[in-house]
């Protein structure tokens, strides 16, 4: 229908992307086969089906263990070649991209294949679409911090090619102050930082997140909302937050969409934008994901047109690319 098409026409920035989260079942299945790996399912359905889970962690041990098909460069090209052409379908002209290195390097696959492979793929797409990428490394919260430093290390020769740095995985039990030296050590370096807090985590794991690890983007966010002054404070500094209504609903953040805060964030003053996370497990991809809180929270056109100029405003193009997608 209408709003369909507009809300696909609208061009948009994706800020919450995980590329590993991209990997369709298709895709896996045939990874699996060119670089011949046993993988336990015996069909596309069968992957499908295995897709049950109700909460970050269950997620999780299954995101893991379907990255183990990557293991070369071209697979890391292909995964994020079939994301770019996916996003641009659904008005994507710029994206800024997670990926989890210490998933791949602690499989033995060197830091450099998983760079060389995703760089590729962004040129492509800037080729094929126009479209515009940058990367952001993520830690693995649940790892040690001494991990994230070694991984911080082996990035180095590459910091020109990363836009920032993230925190992702488990939430509850790994606080953002145990990853304050790392974060610095990115702001040393002049990276950006952000980090998924708040999702299932408390509050205070987001002040955290502010205060000790200086974040430049929230990842979710959802859980400020418990707080009036935290949120306040979010919509005072202008903070973006990278929401995720299919994941949020997935993963039991939301019981069901029609309960979606998206709408009482903008009606708070803030900087709400949305995406797609993981949106081969979730899914969808963006537009399903404007297209889900539409429906069920009656967005209208005006809030869509909000929705999508705040992903240009709280993305890291600068000033004038900024304003050249207003
Ligand atoms: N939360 C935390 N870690 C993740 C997620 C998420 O939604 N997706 C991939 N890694
Ligand atoms: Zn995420």
């Amino acid at each position: 229908n209408d709003l369909d098409r507009f809300i696909t026409g609208l061009p948009k920035a994706e800020l919450h992307l995980h590329i590993e989260g991209s990997l369709e079942p298709e895709l896996m299945f045939a990874l699996a086969r060119r670089n011949r790996i046993a993988i336990p399912f015996r069909s596309v359905e069968e992957v499908r089906a295995a897709y049950d889970f109700s909460n970050l962690q269950d997620f999780l041990n299954i995101y893991y263990a379907g990255a183990d098909v990557l293991r070369t460069e071209e697979d890391f090209h292909d995964l994020a070649v079939a994301y770019f052409d996916r996003a641009a379908a659904d008005g994507v002209v710029h994206a800024e991209i997670f990926f989890d290195p210490q998933t791949h390097t602690d499989r033995g696959i060197p830091f450099d294949v998983v760079m060389r492979g995703l760089l590729a793929g962004m040129a492509d797409a800037r080729a094929r679409h126009g479209l515009t990428a940058k990367l952001i490394l993520c830690f693995l919260r649940h790892l040690d911090e001494e991990a994230a430093l070694a991984t911080f290390r082996a990035a180095e020769p590459w910091l020109d090619y990363i836009e920032g740095v993230g925190l992702d995985s488990s939430e509850v039990g790994h606080p953002p102050s145990g990853f304050v030296r790392v974060f610095a050590a990115a702001a040393d370096a002049g990276l950006r930082r952000v980090a998924h807090a708040g999702e299932e985590g408390p509050p205070a794991y987001i002040l955290e997140a502010l205060d000790l690890l200086g974040i430049d983007r929230l990842d979710h966010g959802n859980r400020a909302l418990e707080d009036p002054l935290l949120t306040a404070r979010l919509a005072r500094e202008a903070m973006t937050l990278t929401v995720c209504p299919l994941s949020n609903f997935k993963l039991r953040v939301v019981k069901e969409m029609g309960d979606h805060p998206i709408d009482r964030m903008l009606a708070l003053g803030l900087r709400a934008t949305i995406n797609s996370d993981d949106p081969a497990y979730f899914g969808g991809y963006i537009a399903d994901n404007y297209r889900a809180v539409a429906a069920a929270r009656g967005l209208d056109r005006r809030d869509l047109v909000t929705l999508a100029r705040n992903s240009f405003l709280g993305s890291f193009l600068d000033d004038g690319q900024v304003s050249a997608h207003l």
